[in-house]
């Protein structure tokens, strides 16, 4: 797609490039710029005592090549700036881009059993017993072979709590293009009265894990020195030192990573939350860690990368039933969970590496007020030219207010 200038266009004319790109009918035009088809209607079949739908701006990242393949990535988000920032980024890798790799599908499930009266006994059961257990569990996803699922092993341990010895047993389980939770846990129940005799004890929790660790994203690129300067470059790597030392700037530093994997996430109708939780605890696996890495080469280039475990869905019912998100994942043109998986953390590697080149030398502020002025100029009841013209007044007076918003407003009209 041709995105030159994008920033530039009226929506109109935004979507005209996208429709063309994605080749989406007039009819996914139709949905996508009505602010989203969630009737409440539809939104009901969806979660409980419904009474509408909430929508979010949803705009494309651009610049985005992954594995030698060009992506227009929608993002859905309240933050100004985020999209901008991403976009620039990506910019900065190309031609080459980013290189990125992702895990099979393999989501892990716990079942928790108590009440054991002979632990060492049930741990040697549970190991007898393997191919059973195996077949057992898989039988509950005999319907879901075809695309690839199915229960690939488990692991037991004991684990020492206040209420006494317990058997956790961790299955793994291929979930396909589906972010898994739903076949896991249904396969969990399944299993679980078997567990009960081969143990002789009581299955207590049955559900699925959401540190994903057996589904990683890998991305990996090079912002050379040419493109983006050595002092963004020292900037970086002094930014990542501080995250690596101090867990207060952790925190912050991997928001800003989520800020674009969750837009994405959002966009493409996935369970956001599942993903951020995967996110810190992994990032906490040991000490809490930043989930990017920075070097500089032998070149003097930077070297950016990101490791992160994303449980992703390009199909299943959460998507399903939203057709905006049906529609973003078109636009996206991700075909699989891997590859939206893939996608996804270069994302979060560019919102990462673009928050922390601002921070590190101009600041974000400004860039960030320019954008927030656009909105309250629009709030103040501000159109077309006049958006503009209005937040460039507030930006240099830097007074944000509505009231002084509308009150440059009347002065241009007049
Ligand atoms: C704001 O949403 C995200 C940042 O704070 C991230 C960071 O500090 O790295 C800018």
């Amino acid at each position: 797609m041709e995105t030159s200038g994008f920033y530039k266009l009226s929506t109109e004319e935004r979507m005209e490039r996208i429709k063309k790109h994605a080749k989406l009918t007039d009819e996914e035009v139709k949905i996508i710029t009505n602010g989203g088809s969630l009737s409440a209607e539809r939104a009901d079949k969806m979660i409980e005592n419904v009474f509408g739908a909430i929508h979010l701006p949803m705009g494309v990242a651009t610049n985005f090549k992954v594995n030698g393949k060009e992506y227009v990535v929608p993002m859905a988000i309240e933050e100004a700036s985020v999209i901008a920032a991403a976009s620039r980024a990506a910019k900065q890798t190309l031609p080459d881009g980013f290189k990125a790799s992702a895990d099979s599908p393999i989501m892990v499930g716990q079942i928790l059993l108590v009440k054991i009266e002979d632990i060492e006994q049930a741990m040697k059961n549970l190991d007898i017993n393997k191919k059973k257990i195996l077949e057992i569990g898989g039988s509950f996803l005999k319907h879901v072979e075809i695309y690839g699922c199915g229960l690939k092993d488990f692991k037991a341990k004991t684990l020492d709590t206040d209420r006494g010895k317990m058997i956790v047993v961790n299955f793994f389980i291929n979930v396909g293009d589906a972010q898994g939770a739903n076949m896991v846990n249904s396969t969990l129940e399944g299993v679980a009265p078997s567990l009960e005799k081969i143990v002789n004890g009581t299955a207590r929790l049955k559900i699925v894990s959401n540190l994903a660790t057996e589904r990683l994203a890998n991305a990996t690129t090079v912002w050379k020195k040419e493109v983006v300067g050595k002092q963004v470059i020292e900037a970086v790597l002094d930014g990542y030192e501080f995250a690596k030392t101090d867990i207060y700037r952790c925190s912050t530093h991997n928001k800003g990573i989520m800020n674009g994997i969750d837009a994405v996430a959002i966009a493409v109708g996935n369970d956001w939350r599942s993903v951020e939780a995967g996110a810190h605890t992994y990032a906490a696996m040991g000490k809490y860690e930043p989930l990017t890495k920075y070097y500089k080469n032998e070149n003097g280039d930077l070297v950016g990368s990101i490791d992160i475990p994303l449980a992703l869905a390009t199909a299943g019912p959460a998507m399903s039933s939203n057709p905006t998100a049906t529609i973003a994942l078109k636009i996206l043109g991700a075909h699989g969970s891997k590859e939206l998986a893939m996608v996804i953390a270069c994302v979060g590697l560019a919102n990462n590496f673009a928050a922390l080149s601002a921070l590190g030398t101009v600041g974000i502020q400004s860039g960030h007020m320019k954008l927030h002025a656009r909105s309250i100029a629009s709030q103040a009841g501000a159109v077309g030219e006049e958006v503009d013209k209005v937040a460039e007044v507030l930006a240099k007076e830097k007074d944000f207010q509505i009231e002084y918003a509308q009150e440059v407003l009347e002065r241009f009209r007049k």
